[in-house]
């Protein structure tokens, strides 16, 4: 079933259920050249004029690196068990191999030391889009070594931390890396070339399979090893007649393909989409004997981000109607389009619980008994501190709890749901957008570093505490 809460009602969430908060290093921690920290792509991609909204860069960011304590009795203040953050790999390598940098190490260590201290559980992400620069120059993720580094990098990291991070996720979007960083450019490194993307989408499987697999020769037997993936629900207005009806489903397969089924075949079921745009697919003499094997060893669990999902409706192409938009290659018949009923995000973003409801149990359908944790979920929002000294963030509180009741009813109706990490603790770098999107639930002063958390933030403690999603109220505040 699918109708959304009703009044009085409210929902519980599993027992023991993981409650946490997500970050990623080069988005908080600034500190950029501190310790020697080697430069990142993101690093040279923010500093080249005119890629990032307002050229701003993550040489400062929210300084997590150096108030990390603070930030940590933050996560204990809202009563969260988990904390999902990211480890740089060039702070560890500062050349992305060869010498390890045992004061990279050591920030981490203390971070740990933080959070356990606090009974807050890491989620550590061995890679959220921050490649080495000097591995960029001999090709990124375009090249097969870049993989095989990843794998080193993951061992440095295993033998270090290994004893106290207690769950481990190799990449995060790897799509975002190949299709934002190497088809359309807008993220670091910023290139368009569909060759590179498709050669990019094999790698950073493969360093996924490779880098699994060294973690699991070092760290505590048992401890769970992940990717995030984010995943995009195709979800379809029905036309009129049997034509329409056909297009449409041929529309829904390749475009499931593309968004989805890219990176969730391989590592779940060792192949490549049948139904993908070729012009996506790693040409076969990249993939060596043993390759898919390796990406498809079986995962601790899968993490799951969700933000929109894409909607379908019979429509010409070649004359697209108002919120209609270009489809993939090959669809006829068909528009991809963004329905007048749903509100949107100030990043334009459509607000739609239901493509996260659908998207958990269709995902749990895929893959039996894996558990699925939202490693990201949450809205930008035009947000700001009030004459009160308050940050009234009431979008954000709608889309939490709409979320969280499309997750609560995903998990009653069968999902395999483990845990939520919101996006984001802080407001912080928001990639090509910069500071001027706010993504927290705790609002960060960039001129002062003072955190300051918003209502969003006590509404999610709420549903911490309850370990539940509360009746939707009869009418939203707006
Ligand atoms: C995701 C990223 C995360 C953040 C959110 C808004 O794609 O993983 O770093 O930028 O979007």
């Amino acid at each position: 079933m699918t109708n959304a809460t009703s009044p009085g009602e409210g929902i519980a969430f599993p027992a023991g259920f993981t409650w946490g908060a997500a970050t990623a290093a080069y988005q908080i921690e600034g500190a950029a050249t501190a310790d020697g920290r080697g430069p990142s792509v993101w690093d040279t991609f923010s500093h080249t004029p005119g890629k990032v909204r307002g050229d701003d860069n993550g040489d400062i960011a929210c300084d997590s690196y150096h108030r990390y304590r603070e930030d940590a009795d933050l996560i204990k203040s809202l009563g969260l068990s988990a904390y999902r953050f990211s480890i740089a790999w060039p702070r560890i390598l500062p050349s992305g191999a060869g010498k390890v940098n045992q004061a990279g190490l050591d920030y981490y260590k203390a971070l740990l030391d933080s959070l356990g201290e606090r009974g807050i559980e890491p989620a550590a992400t061995l890679y959220h889009w921050d490649l080495p620069q000097a591995l960029q120059d001999l090709g990124g993720w375009a090249v097969r070594d870049t993989a095989l580094r990843f794998a080193e990098y993951a061992s440095i990291v295993a033998e270090a931390l290994g004893d106290r991070i207690t769950k481990w996720i190799t990449l995060n979007e790897p799509i975002v890396v190949t299709h934002n960083g190497h088809r359309i450019g807008v993220h670091a490194p910023g290139l368009t070339d569909d060759a590179a993307a498709a050669a990019v989408t094999h790698h950073l499987l493969l360093g996924h399979g490779l880098a699994a697999s060294a973690l699991r020769a070092v760290i505590p037997s048992g401890t769970p090893v992940g990717i995030t993936l984010n995943l995009t629900p195709v979800r379809i207005t029905p036309g009129a007649n049997d034509e329409d009806a056909a297009n449409l489903e041929r529309a829904r397969l390749v475009s499931d393909a593309f968004h989805n089924g890219i990176f969730l075949d391989p590592v779940l079921f060792g192949r490549y989409p049948e139904h993908a745009p070729p012009s996506i697919l790693p040409p076969a003499g990249l993939i060596q004997d043993g390759d898919m094997a390796t990406i498809a060893a079986p995962l601790d669990f899968l993490g799951v981000n969700y933000y929109q999902p894409a909607h379908l409706r019979p429509g010409d192409p070649g004359h697209l109607l108002r919120t209609e938009e270009p489809p993939l290659p090959g669809i006829t018949g068909v528009v991809q389009y963004r329905p007048d009923e749903l509100e949107r995000t100030c990043m334009d973003w459509l607000i739609d619980p239901e493509g996260l409801y659908e998207l958990l149990l269709r995902v749990s359908k895929d893959a039996p008994g894996l558990p699925l944790y939202i490693t990201e979920n949450g809205c930008a929002a035009e947000d700001y501190l009030n004459p009160d000294g308050v940050v009234d963030d009431r979008e954000r509180v709608k889309f939490l709890h709409l979320h969280l009741d499309a997750a609560a009813r995903a998990a009653r109706d069968g999902a395999n749901l483990a845990g939520y990490y919101v996006w984001s603790l802080l407001d912080n770098f928001e990639w090509a957008y910069g500071y001027q999107k706010r993504f927290g639930i705790i609002y960060v002063d960039f001129a002062t570093q003072r955190r300051i958390p918003k209502a969003s933030s006590a509404f999610y403690a709420g549903v911490v505490r309850s370990n539940a999603v509360p009746p939707a109220p009869a009418t939203w505040p707006s």
